[in-house]
């Protein structure tokens, strides 16, 4: 039988009514059972400050732990001006030092993008592959996900009603939970 997958779970947006954080809730139920979801916080995260490192933030330490004991890591973020928000990019810095000691490296990654416009925060989602190449983060290439319309996707209850919408994302959790597999070498 397939191992359980911690997926350390990122959300890039800080907003309590967030399409992001729905869509993170949401995959919750949409993923297969060989995969745990755990949301890291990363709204507490001090900007990073090499000076702090000689006595680091207790924030930023519980962050590090957090990642570095899961086994994959999805981000789920909305696009900032075309790229990713400074609070998620502040927790990749946080969790690539001190140097040497980066908690992303090796780690099975996904990108997906949500945005209420019409292409589905793309330029955030490549923005980001960006630093995941130099950080050692094997990202899922296929399926991408840019999760464009987002503000006609979930009903109140945060869940989503259109079935291919479903269909797609619970195909994006299979593929991203034998992805796992492939990295970390475990059985396809
Ligand atoms: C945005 N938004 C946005 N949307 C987009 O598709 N491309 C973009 O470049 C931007 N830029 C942008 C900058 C800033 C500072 C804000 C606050 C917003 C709109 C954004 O997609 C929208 O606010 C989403 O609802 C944010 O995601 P959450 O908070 O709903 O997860």
């Amino acid at each position: 039988m397939a191992e359980t997958r911690t997926v350390a779970v990122l959300v890039g947006s800080l907003r309590d009514a967030s399409y992001n954080l729905k869509m993170a809730k949401a995959l919750d139920g949409l993923a297969p059972p060989t995969l745990r979801l755990a949301r890291i916080e990363i709204g507490k995260l001090a900007f990073y400050d090499e000076d702090l490192e000689a006595n680091p933030p207790p924030e930023w330490i519980a962050f590090r732990d957090a990642v570095r004991a899961a086994d994959a890591v999805l981000f789920v973020t909305p696009e900032y001006n075309r790229s990713v928000p400074g609070v998620l990019k502040n927790a990749i810095d946080v969790g690539s030092r001190p140097y040497g000691k980066s908690v992303w490296n090796g780690k099975p990654g996904a990108v997906m993008t949500v945005s209420p416009g019409g292409i589905g925060g793309f330029g955030a989602n490549h923005h980001l592959r960006q630093s995941l190449v130099f950080l050692n983060v094997p990202a899922m290439q296929q399926p991408e996900a840019y999760v464009g319309g987002a503000a006609a996707l979930f009903d109140e209850a945060g869940t989503i009603a259109n079935d291919g919408t479903r269909e797609f994302l619970a195909k994006f959790m299979q593929a991203f939970a034998a992805w796992i597999e492939t990295i970390l070498g475990g059985p396809r």
